[in-house]
C-alpha cells in the first residue's frame, strides 16, 4: 500500500484508467476493493468524468446519476428507438472523457448498446464506439445479475437479438457473435461500426477475508464447485445457534433471500420490544423519481429503544477524524430524543442526526469548460434501517463480522449464496439457519462462458 491507500494492483489500474483511453471492465472477487478503487478514481481523476449506475439507489451510493437520466434513455426495452438529447445534455456528453458505470452486472445488453448509440449521436462521432468516450465499468458478474424484462415481447426481442441479456453480450463489443440470429443481414461494413475492445482487469488480492481456507471456500461457491468436503466444513461450522448479543456487543444480522421474510423478522423483533415505536418521517425536496423504490432509506422509519439498526451511509461529520461508523455498521438504539437517535456501536454511544442524500445531475459549465454537478433533489432521513434482517440483495457491497444466513426455501438467483457468504470477514462469524444444499449454489452459465474466455484471452 502506498500514500494513496491503494494496493499496488489498485494503483496500477488507476494509472491505466488515467493514462489511456482503453475501455476497462474492473472486476474481481468480492472484497477485492472494486468499490474502493471507484471512490478513489471519482475523487482523484484529472479527466472529465461522469459517474453513473443502473438504479437510483446505486447512483446515490456513488454520488452519480442514473444511466437513464444522464443519457436521457427511454424506459423499458430500447432496441432501435429514436434517441434524442436536449442541447444541455449534448454539451455535457461532448465534454466528458470518461463514463464510469458502477454495478455493471445490472446493466443489460440493450442498455449497453443504447449507451453506445447515444454517445455516438450526441457527440456526432457515429463511426466511433461510444463516440470516443472511454468506458470504465465496475462489478462482479458472479454476484447478483440483471433483472430480466418482465414483458413477453421484450424477452423475445432479447432472445432474438442477443446471445444473453448480460452487458458483455452487447453488440458494441468486438467479438460479440455476428452469427447470431438477428445479426444476419448485417453487412461487414456495418460490423465495422462496432467492435470496441472490452478489456477485463481483474483485481485479485482479497482485502475482506484473511483466512486462506475461507477464501478457497468462497471461491468454490462463486464457481459452483463446492465439493462435499467443503460443504461439510461450511455446514458444520455454520450449524450453531447464534448467541444473544450481550450488553455492549455488536448484534448479529440475518441475511435472507426474500423481502417478506426480512420484513416479518424485523416487525416481530420490533413488536417484542417494550414501549411504543416512534416514527421519523423523511423530508423529500425536489423530484426523487418514481415512487418509493428510488428512496435511499425508509420514508417512514419506525424505531424503539433496543432496536437493532444498520447505518446506510458513512459518517462524514468530522472530516480528518476516523469515521465513527460506515455504511453497513450495526448497532442498537439506546435513546430517541430531541431530533437525534443515540446508537450504541460496539460499546460506544454515538448521536446520529438525519442525513441528506443529494440526487445529483451533471451539467456542462461553459465558462470553466468543465463538467459540474448540481443538486436536483434532496432526501433527509436518519441514515438507519432496522437490521435484525436485510435481504441478500441489499447486502451487496457490505462487510460483516458475523451474520446469520437464512436461505429459507432456497436461493433463487445465481450468485445469491455467494453474495451472502462473501459479506463475512471470517468463518468464525458464520451462522446458517439451515445447511446449504447443492441447489442453493447457482452459477449463471453465460457468466461462466464470458469470464473463463476472458481469463484465457
Ligand atoms: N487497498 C486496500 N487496503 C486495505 N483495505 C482495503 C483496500 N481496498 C479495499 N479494502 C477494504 O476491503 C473491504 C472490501 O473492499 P470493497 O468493498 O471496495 O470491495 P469490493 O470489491 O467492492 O467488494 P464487493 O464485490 O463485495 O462489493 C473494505 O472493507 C475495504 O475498506
Ligand atoms: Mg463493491
Amino acid at each position: 500500500m502506498d500514500a494513496t491507500g491503494l494496493s499496488k494492483e489498485q494503483a496500477e489500474l488507476f494509472r491505466l484508467i488515467e493514462d489511456t483511453r482503453e475501455h476497462v471492465f474492473v472486476t474481481g472477487r468480492a472484497g477485492t476493493g472494486k468499490s474502493t478503487l471507484l471512490q478513489y478514481l471519482a475523487h482523484h481523476t484529472q479527466k472529465q468524468i461522469a459517474v453513473c449506475a443502473p438504479t437510483g439507489v446505486a447512483a446515490l451510493n456513488v454520488e452519480g446519476q442514473t444511466i437513464h437520466s444522464l443519457l436521457r434513455l427511454p424506459i423499458g426495452l430500447i432496441a432501435d428507438a429514436e434517441l434524442d438529447h436536449p442541447a444541455a445534455t449534448r454539451k455535457l456528453l461532448n465534454a466528458i472523457d470518461t463514463l464510469v458505470i458502477d454495478e455493471i452486472s445490472m446493466v443489460n445488453a440493450d442498455v449497453m448498446d443504447a449507451i453506445d448509440r447515444s454517445l455516438r449521436q450526441a457527440r456526432g462521432r457515429r463511426s466511433e464506439p461510444f463516440g470516443g468516450v472511454q468506458i470504465v465499468m465496475f462489478g462482479d458478474p458472479y454476484q447478483l445479475a440483471p433483472v430480466p424484462p418482465r414483458r413477453g415481447d421484450e424477452l423475445r426481442y432479447v432472445h432474438d437479438h442477443y446471445r444473453s441479456f448480460w452487458f458483455f453480450d452487447a453488440r458494441v463489443w468486438a467479438g460479440s457473435d455476428p452469427e447470431l440470429p438477428g445479426a444476419e443481414g448485417t453487412s461487414l461494413l456495418d460490423l465495422g461500426r462496432y467492435g470496441a475492445a472490452l478489456r477485463i482487469h481483474e483485481l485479485v488480492d482479497i482485502h475482506r477475508q484473511a483466512d486462506p481456507r475461507f477464501r478457497r471456500m468462497l471461491n468454490a461457491v462463486r464457481h459452483g464447485r463446492v465439493t462435499s468436503d467443503l460443504a461439510e466444513i461450511l455446514n458444520d461450522t455454520g450449524a450453531r445457534t447464534p448467541p444473544e448479543a450481550g450488553p455492549g456487543e455488536v448484534p448479529i444480522i440475518t441475511l435472507a433471500t426474500r423481502n417478506d421474510i426480512v420484513s416479518s423478522i424485523n416487525r416481530r423483533h420490533l413488536d417484542a420490544l417494550p414501549g411504543r415505536s416512534q416514527a421519523a418521517l423523511a423530508e423529500v425536496n425536489g423530484d426523487f423519481g418514481r415512487g418509493e423504490s428510488g428512496y435511499p432509506a425508509d420514508p417512514e422509519l419506525h424505531l424503539k429503544v433496543g432496536a437493532q439498526v444498520m447505518f446506510l451511509r458513512n459518517d462524514i461529520s468530522n472530516p480528518g477524524q476516523p469515521p465513527r461508523w460506515v455504511n453497513g455498521t450495526i448497532g442498537t438504539v439506546v435513546r430517541i430524543a430531541g431530533g437525534s437517535v443515540r446508537v450504541e456501536i460496539d460499546g460506544e454511544d454515538v448521536d446520529v442526526e438525519p442525513a441528506v442524500w443529494e440526487k445529483l445531475r451533471y451539467a456542462y459549465d461553459s465558462v470553466n469548460k468543465s463538467v459540474t454537478r448540481e443538486v436536483v433533489a434532496e432526501f433527509t432521513q436518519f441514515p438507519l434501517r432496522l437490521a435484525w434482517a436485510i435481504t441478500i440483495h441489499k447486502s451487496q457491497g457490505k462487510t460483516y463480522d458475523r451474520a446469520v444466513i437464512d436461505l429459507g426455501s432456497g436461493a433463487f438467483a445465481p450468485g445469491q449464496t455467494y453474495v451472502a457468504l462473501s459479506r463475512l470477514t471470517s468463518l468464525d462469524g458464520l451462522y446458517l439457519s439451515r445447511p446449504l444444499r447443492p441447489r442453493d449454489i447457482r452459477v449463471d452459465p453465460d457468466v461462466e462462458r464470458f469470464m473463463s474466455a476472458a481469463q484465457r484471452g
